[in-house]
């Protein structure tokens, strides 16, 4: 029987489950959701999504990968063959979203630089330097434009990163996680403190925290809240089964998945009082309302948090905090998404670590040219939307399908119970079989409706195909095909 790589000890696996977890959309999407969906009302919406699809779900990944000691596609085509396929489509957009997500993090690897050597700027310059001069954007998907250097180097940097810390298997990934879990979370704080110290941040807190209990009766409040939850929560990559599965067969369960849930939460909302009370001082400074200022994505990060900080006492030092910051947060989930993929491919053909793991990333590395052109971040927002909108919450779905009606609850339930510190009740065979499925169901046909009567951000009709609907269905030809070619490693020798 061959071994199966493990993690060092539980800490190991938490740390780096709570660190794929804790990303960029923590720091940068949570908090503008909250504020675009009801401030602080939409901590409601937030939380059922959480224990009703979340938690479950969590729970869901954690066991398959751990009960049957295999990838995503692995240990769902143990339940059933065809199922493998779920699991390949869980990798095919995981490693799609892993493509610009290196990009992202390449020019966070360009502003730490930059924090040193460039004189920071304010207002509308900061914004000319990041679209002009950093990623040469062009004015449409359309026109390509040239790749730029910085941006290049960048996303080189971010890859040899990311293969060097998984090449070796996760013993290393659990001791690099031991940093890049608590250094952002201390760097935020320390932003935290600096941002709620500055004047108008207050007024920049109440923006984020009032809440609208109106908007909790917008369908699309609760969209956003599902789809924060499953993207800030890893779920439907296959990054949690495949992290579960280098745990033994007897670890729990139960507890591990509420750990790392909450975990990511509360770092969410934390994160909140760190961007409204810069976004707040920003307002203030520079005497406009908050909504001129409130940016999410790489706007608020490369753009109007550079343009507070600038004006800070201390800005080059503030400055590199804040991109080590977004470098740390992003690394670890980037990283988890590419071991998912490597585990799935390991677990099909008979491959060394080092190999898969070099494959993918050279291959990631020139897929992800194209998102660092001039047309890139148009291209990104693009597939983004894409993958985050009918590739997880399909899957989430899915998985489902196959644990609740073919493969069993009661069955599973029973497993984690066995194992867990704490016994989870039938409220979870109930999520999994009825409610989780169709609030999932329910938000994908809402967010189809949504596509056909409002084009994506107003991108002409071809681009959206060539991006969007042309890359779903390019994930699901190649899962397909990989669920039916054979592979060289026999099932029985991973049980
Ligand atoms: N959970 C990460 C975040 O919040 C994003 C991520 C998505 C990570 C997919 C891995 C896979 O930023």
């Amino acid at each position: 029987m061959p071994h199966r790589d493990r993690w060092a000890s539980r800490p190991a696996f938490i740390m780096a489950a709570v660190g794929s977890a804790i990303g960029l959309g923590n720091l940068w999407r949570f908090p503008m959701v909250a504020y675009e969906n009801g401030g602080g009302a939409f901590l409601i919406p937030y939380i059922v999504a959480l224990i009703t699809a979340g938690i479950p779900l969590v729970i869901l990944e954690y066991a398959v990968g751990q009960y049957f000691q295999g990838s995503s596609p692995g240990a769902l085509g143990k339940i059933k063959k065809p199922f493998a396929m779920i699991g390949w489509w869980a990798l095919g957009v995981g490693a799609t979203i892993s493509f610009y997500y290196a990009v992202i993090m390449g020019w966070s690897w360009d502003y730490l630089v930059f924090s040193f050597t460039q004189p920071w700027a304010g207002g509308s310059e900061n914004a000319a330097a990041f679209f002009a001069h950093v990623l040469r954007r062009t004015s449409g998907p359309g026109e390509i434009g040239v790749i730029s250097w910085p941006v290049l180097i960048g996303l080189a940097a971010t890859w040899a990163c990311i293969y060097w810390i998984i090449k070796k298997g996760v013993l290393r990934v659990g001791k690099v996680v031991m940093l890049t879990v608590p250094l952002p979370a201390l760097l935020t704080l320390l932003i935290l403190i600096r941002g709620v110290t500055l004047p108008g941040a207050m007024e920049g807190l109440k923006w984020y925290l009032t809440p609208d209990f109106s908007a909790l009766l917008s369908g699309k409040t609760w969209l956003q809240a599902y789809a924060q939850v499953f993207f800030s929560l890893s779920l439907g990559f296959g990054i949690l089964t495949a992290y579960a599965s280098y745990l033994p067969k007897r670890s729990d369960i139960s507890n591990n998945a509420f750990i790392t849930s909450f975990a990511d939460a509360g770092f969410a909302f934390f994160a909140g009082f760190s961007v409204f009370s810069i976004l707040g001082y920003l307002a203030q400074a520079q005497g406009v309302p908050i909504a001129q200022v409130v940016e999410g994505g790489p706007g608020l990060a490369f753009v109007v948090y550079p343009t507070a900080i600038s004006l800070m006492p201390a800005a080059p030092l503030i400055a590199a905090a804040f991109f080590l910051t977004l470098l740390t947060l992003g690394i670890d989930s980037a990283f988890s998404i590419v071991e998912g993929v490597v585990a799935g491919v390991r677990d099909k053909w008979n491959i060394s670590q080092n190999a898969a793991a070099g494959g993918f990333c050279l291959f990631g590395f020139v897929v992800g040219l194209l998102f660092a052109t001039g047309a890139g971040l148009y291209w990104l927002d693009i597939v983004d939307h894409w993958m985050n909108n009918y590739g997880l919450v399909v899957i989430g779905f899915l998985e489902c399908i196959a644990i609740g009606w073919f493969y069993g609850t009661k069955k599973l339930r029973d497993y984690i119970n066995e194992v867990s510190d704490f016994q989870i009740g039938w409220w979870w065979d109930l999520f999994i079989k009825w409610i989780t499925p169709l609030a999932l169901g329910w938000a994908l046909v809402a967010n189809v409706v949504e596509e056909f009567k409002t084009p994506y951000e107003g991108y002409p009709t071809w681009a959206l195909i060539a991006g969007g609907w042309s890359v779903v269905a390019l994930i699901i030809i190649v899962a397909a095909i990989l669920t039916a070619i054979p592979g060289t490693k026999r099932e029985r020798e991973e049980m």
